[in-house]
């Protein structure tokens, strides 16, 4: 008897599930949060429901690793207190450490809809070895929003040192008729009582033919000698997929603001949003985003595991810019050198483009439903049946290596400097073909092809 839909959905569902990209043990994950380098070991906190494949008042569950490969699976790090100014969610936030003492700053949330949702700062005072929290008593540490503020939109706190100053960024939005995006700032001498400075930074919404959103979540700030970069993942309630894409400015900072210019996307792909960084023992800046899903309800509805953290990425400033590209330490998933043509859910392609104008890549096959993702002129393309074509500018000209990472229906492709995230559901459970596709003058050469690990998180 053939397989009927819920069969084949609960088949295909297990082998969407990535395998070593970062995951909930069950249902639910969102932003990474609370990100360090403690101790030699990679502490990644999420926000997480673990009670349903859907978005549901978050907690921060947890893992850790000592080389970015393995990953090890520790209790939930917050959950939300009845009564309390979380209440209603422990959203996003960070980690910093606080007179010799590790701290995560994060939203707490009372109010389940926008209409009444109050966004306070709280903060945790962590044990040693960051597994146990205890929620500091003065909480809320910031009540709300600004009272002359028009927006409930107070979230996702960002701490950083400047001289003796703790200062913290807040993601918002300006409400009225112009909406658009804000970064606010707070200034601390002891990290415990804030006082409100204003708006850190804010853009129009329409700006270099880019909707930049009504508010913006998740403000990351980078700061190199007399250089910055401010990362903020824009939202729209009007967009299709209102948590839409991420954008970083570049410029400086000038008295506790941000002054800058539209640099460009951090991801190109569709499903990548709400990043956070930080920076390593080796003095690298680390990025971590959280992967969305793209399934309608209610196949979501019937999977065991439903929103993933993309691969760590290093970020440098390079010229005017940022560029991404996969930790060195990825290498360590791979299993096996396979033949590139039929291969797994958990897989690594490998190419360099060179010559001609024309286009060179990869066709990944699945049933009708394939997928090709390749080099033409000087952007990344990736392609398929029934979808918008997805383009990342490259930061070079060729010959240019294209990488593309497979982790069941995640998928990652990075070359010169950029990175494409998507998600693609493949029908045919098993083995993908795979072929190397070249046209119009462009060659590939070093084709090569990894079988990946499928067990580096359990
Ligand atoms: C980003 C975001 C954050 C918020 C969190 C709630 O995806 O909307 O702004 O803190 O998710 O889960």
């Amino acid at each position: 008897m053939p397989p009927n839909r819920t069969d084949r959905v609960a088949r295909a569902g297990d082998a969407w599930r990535p395998r070593f990209h970062i995951t909930g043990e069950r249902n639910w994950i969102n932003d990474p949060n609370g990100l360090v380098h403690w101790d030699g070991i990679y502490h990644v906190f999420f926000q997480a429901n673990p009670q349903a494949p859907v978005w549901g008042p978050p907690r921060w569950g947890h893992v850790s690793s000592p080389d970015l490969v393995d990953w090890r699976r520790h209790p939930l790090a917050l959950v939300p207190e009845p009564g309390g100014p979380d209440a209603d969610g422990c959203w996003s936030g960070c980690l910093r450490v606080v007179d010799g003492q590790p701290a995560l700053y994060y939203t707490g949330v009372v109010g389940a809809d926008d209409a009444n949702r109050v966004e306070s700062v709280c903060r945790a005072w962590g044990s040693t070895d960051l597994t146990t929290w205890r929620k500091d008593r003065a909480n809320p540490l910031v009540a709300g929003p600004p009272a002359d503020h028009a927006t409930g939109y107070h979230r996702d706190p960002f701490l950083w040192r400047d001289g003796d100053l703790h200062r913290m960024l807040i993601g918002s939005g300006s409400g009225g008729s112009d909406a658009h995006g804000q970064v606010l700032r707070y200034d601390s001498t002891d990290g415990g009582g804030w006082t409100y400075r204003g708006v850190f930074f804010e853009a129009p919404r329409r700006l270099e033919g880019m909707n930049l959103g009504q508010n913006w979540e998740c403000p990351q700030l980078l700061v190199d000698g007399d250089r910055a970069a401010l990362i903020v993942s824009c939202s729209d309630f009007s967009a299709e997929h209102p948590l839409m894409y991420v954008v970083w400015f570049v410029g400086k900072l000038v008295d506790g603001r941000f002054t800058g210019s539209y640099g460009g996307r951090l991801d190109h792909g569709d499903v990548f949003y709400a990043p956070a960084v930080t920076t390593d023992d080796l003095g690298r800046t680390l990025v971590w985003g959280w992967v969305q899903e793209r399934l309608p309800a209610d196949v979501q509805a019937s999977v065991g595991h439903a929103g993933a953290l993309s691969l760590p990425r290093v970020l440098r400033f390079d010229g005017h810019g940022l560029t991404t590209a996969p930790a060195p330490e990825l290498a360590g998933l791979r299993v096996a050198e396979v033949e590139p043509d039929e291969l797994g859910e958990q897989l690594e392609l490998s190419v360099t483009v060179e010559g001609g104008e024309g286009r060179a890549g990869w066709q990944l096959r699945d049933g009708d439903a394939g997928l090709d993702v390749y080099v033409e002129a000087d952007h990344v393309v990736v392609e398929r049946r029934g979808a918008a074509r997805l383009r990342a500018p490259l930061t070079s000209a060729r010959p240019v290596t294209l990488r593309v990472v497979r982790d069941g229906s995640l998928l990652e492709v990075f070359a010169a400097g950029v990175s494409l995230t998507t998600r693609w559901y493949a029908t045919s459970v098993g083995p993908a073909g795979v072929r190397p596709v070249a046209s119009g003058g462009a060659r590939t050469r070093d084709r090569r092809a990894w079988l990946l690990r499928d067990d580096a998180i359990a």
